[in-house]
């Protein structure tokens, strides 16, 4: 079947298998290898992207369901060579070890901050339960998004 999405920004197209997953999609096909693979199983929230807008774990979407849509993904994050206030967060707070995790952590932290600019640490935790971190115990990580919501509000990016 022949897919056309909108991918941070620019229009790509490809013909797929009706099975070929989105992760595959992005991953095998257009080579945007950002979006990891952790599970398959949608348990650790590794392969998360934006789907319209919203965080989906991109390993349970089929490509051709996300045909005619837009889909924001982790390399879509920077903007014209400056890190994103989530990224730079991440760096600045040690938010990360081997880093697998993160891509699926960024993106579904940026669509939580966008609904939830002010955040507990409580917010946090729950909005990051989706996301497997096998490293960090999850401090750092939380103290990124932090960094990321205060940086936000003060007007970065
Ligand atoms: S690879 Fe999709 S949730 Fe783990
Ligand atoms: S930094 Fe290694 S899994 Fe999260």
């Amino acid at each position: 079947m022949r897919v056309q999405i909108t991918i941070n920004g620019e229009k790509h197209e490809a013909d797929v298998e009706p099975r070929l997953l989105l992760v595959h999609m992005l991953r095998d096909v257009l080579r945007l290898t950002g979006t990891h693979i952790g599970c398959d199983t949608t348990h650790c929230g590794a392969c998360t992207v934006l789907l319209d807008g919203r965080p989906v774990k991109s390993c349970t979407v089929f490509a051709v369901q996300a045909d005619g849509r837009e889909l924001m993904t982790v390399e879509g994050l920077e903007q014209n060579g400056q890190l994103h206030p989530l990224q730079e967060g991440f760096m600045q707070e040690h938010g990360l070890q081997c880093g697998y995790c993160t891509p699926g952590m960024l993106m579904t932290s940026y669509a939580f901050l966008k609904e939830t600019p002010n955040p507990t640490e409580g917010d946090i935790r729950w909005a990051i339960s989706g996301n497997l971190c096998r490293c960090t115990g999850y401090v750092n990580i939380v103290k990124s998004i932090q960094y990321a919501a205060a940086k936000l509000r003060q007007g970065g990016a």
